[in-house]
């Protein structure tokens, strides 16, 4: 069959604009105050109208402009498309962030084709941006083309000295799950320069990638959290790792960072 014709470049610009609609949206609803919509998986698991809100807009400008994409949202949107193109969205990530007005939030939306070695979720991004609203900062990457912050190509640290790094992660909401998340960290703080924990994977990624971070690592992410950031990061000169040689990057595990750094700080997470 003859390859299926995407336009990553074409694919990127509708990401970027559509993700700085919604982060200006949220921002908007954030001066009106914040109430918590409902719990999910647990008590800190919350959602806010303004989730609710961005991804429904989202959505909707997606369909407006690419009617045959498939597209899947943290906040229950699942629709299968017929064209290739699946679009990840996270309508904002970091909403305990959001919740407290902590600047660290964004809004994370990702063009994929399936890929079932690339990920854990099957799908690999070619075209994404994450908008932190908050800080006025648009990232942008699509595949092959590098990496962007407010339009100026980024790049990463490319530090390779564990003990000179500073290496960022994030919990998720569940106990069982913060205790192991938690072991982790107490094997990594005594080898690392510090940790950092900012409360958006989607944002900590477009750091890492802007080299405010030499490394980040997670266990416990969804598509949406990781989609368009770990594209703007590999693009920016990062090395993606999964939990062991025969998983890739995804839920399980992920370790981003320098390619002479992944390996160790992967062992050391995991108490190899
Ligand atoms: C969360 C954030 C957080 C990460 C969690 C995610 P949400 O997403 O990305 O940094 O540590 O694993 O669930 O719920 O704020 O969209
Ligand atoms: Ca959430
Ligand atoms: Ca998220
Ligand atoms: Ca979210």
């Amino acid at each position: 069959a003859a390859p299926t014709a995407h336009d990553p470049k074409g694919l990127a610009a509708i990401a970027a604009r559509i993700a700085e609609r919604a982060a200006a949206r949220i921002l908007e609803l954030r001066a009106q105050g914040v109430d918590v919509a409902a719990s999910k998986s647990s008590a800190t698991d919350v959602v806010t109208a303004a989730d609710q809100e961005s991804e429904r807009l989202i959505v909707a400008a997606i369909q407006d402009v690419r009617p045959d994409d498939g597209i899947l949202g943290e906040e229950g949107t699942g629709i299968a498309g017929t064209s290739g193109i699946t679009w990840v969205i996270d309508p904002i990530d970091g909403t305990v962030n959001y919740l407290y007005d902590l600047p660290a939030y964004s809004v994370s939306i990702a063009a994929t084709v399936a890929d079932e070695t690339a990920y854990g979720d099957g799908r690999r991004a070619i075209a994404g941006a994450v908008c932190n609203p908050r800080t006025d900062e648009l990232f942008v990457a699509w595949e092959g083309g590098g990496a962007t912050r407010n339009g100026e190509p980024i790049r990463i640290t490319g530090q390779d000295d564990l003990s000179l790094s500073l290496v960022a992660t994030g919990f998720g909401y569940t106990a069982e799950r913060r205790t192991e998340q938690a072991e982790m960290v107490a094997r990594v703080i005594p080898r690392a320069r510090d940790i950092r924990r900012c409360g958006s994977a989607a944002y900590d990624l477009c750091m890492l990638a802007a080299g405010r971070l030499d490394a980040y690592y997670e266990q416990g992410l969804q598509p949406w959290d990781y989609a368009a950031g770990v594209l703007i990061a590999s693009e920016a000169g990062a090395t993606l790792i999964g939990r062991d040689a025969a998983t890739p990057p995804g839920e399980s595990f992920m370790v981003v960072g320098a390619a002479g750094l992944v390996e160790e700080l992967r062992s050391l997470a995991l108490g190899e």
